[in-house]
């Protein structure tokens, strides 16, 4: 196995370890189960997410290599997705309810977001890669687990151990090692007064 690593984000500031080495790879081991403990501590850090008013709008389906619900999770994903994810040893989708009792929610896709940006974090820290994608059929998702019409499904995500990078095909080799860019921190500044 290879121990290539993608160099650490070049912060302008201190960050977390595990925030600048954090980066979406597109090669999973496809022999590794998904480490159980791992996920169960990301999925537990998606929970604690803050949201509006504490509604919790986020929806998970969890799906491991080699059962129905993966196949259909990459089955919904759009073109070059569907060759890289197929390899993760459990394939995500983060959902977000429009409203609760009749009342819309108006974060909440806000709100799922943070839950998914604490999944990967607590990931990373567990061992785990991770990979969001907005590339997929939403409404495949939709038919394939039953979503009402509330329910929408965000990302998937795509999560397990990190494959071999040497011995990946060049077009992911490439991406993979491409340099990971940020613009800096004052282009998004509005004001810093
Ligand atoms: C909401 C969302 C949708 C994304 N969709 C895709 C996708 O469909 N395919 C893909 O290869 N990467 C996708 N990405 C990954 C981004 O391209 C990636 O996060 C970005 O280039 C920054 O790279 P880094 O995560 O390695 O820092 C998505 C990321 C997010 C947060």
């Amino acid at each position: 196995m290879s121990t290539i690593a993608v160099q650490p984000a070049a912060t302008e500031a201190p960050i977390l370890d595990v925030l600048a080495e954090r980066w979406s790879t597109r090669i999973f081991d496809p022999a590794a189960a998904i480490d159980e403990a791992a996920l169960a501590s990301a999925l537990e850090a998606a929970r604690w997410a803050p949201s509006a008013s504490n509604t919790q709008p986020w929806r998970f389906v969890v799906a491991r290599r080699g059962t129905e619900a993966h196949a259909q999770i990459l089955a919904s994903l759009m073109g070059f997705n569907q060759s890289w994810a197929a390899d993760a040893a459990a394939l995500v989708v983060f959902a977000s309810s429009a409203s609760v009792d009749g009342k819309p929610l108006p974060w909440a896709a806000y709100d799922t977001g943070q839950a998914a940006a604490h999944f990967t974090v607590q990931a990373h820290a567990s061992g785990l890669h991770t990979h969001q994608m907005g590339g997929f059929d939403r409404d495949a998702i939709a038919q394939a687990f039953g979503f009402g019409e509330d329910l929408v499904a965000v990302t998937v995500m795509a999560v397990g151990a990190l494959g071999d990078i040497e011995s990946a095909p060049e077009a992911l080799r490439e991406r993979e090692l491409a340099p990971r860019v940020r613009r800096p921190i004052a282009e998004s500044l509005i004001a810093n007064a």
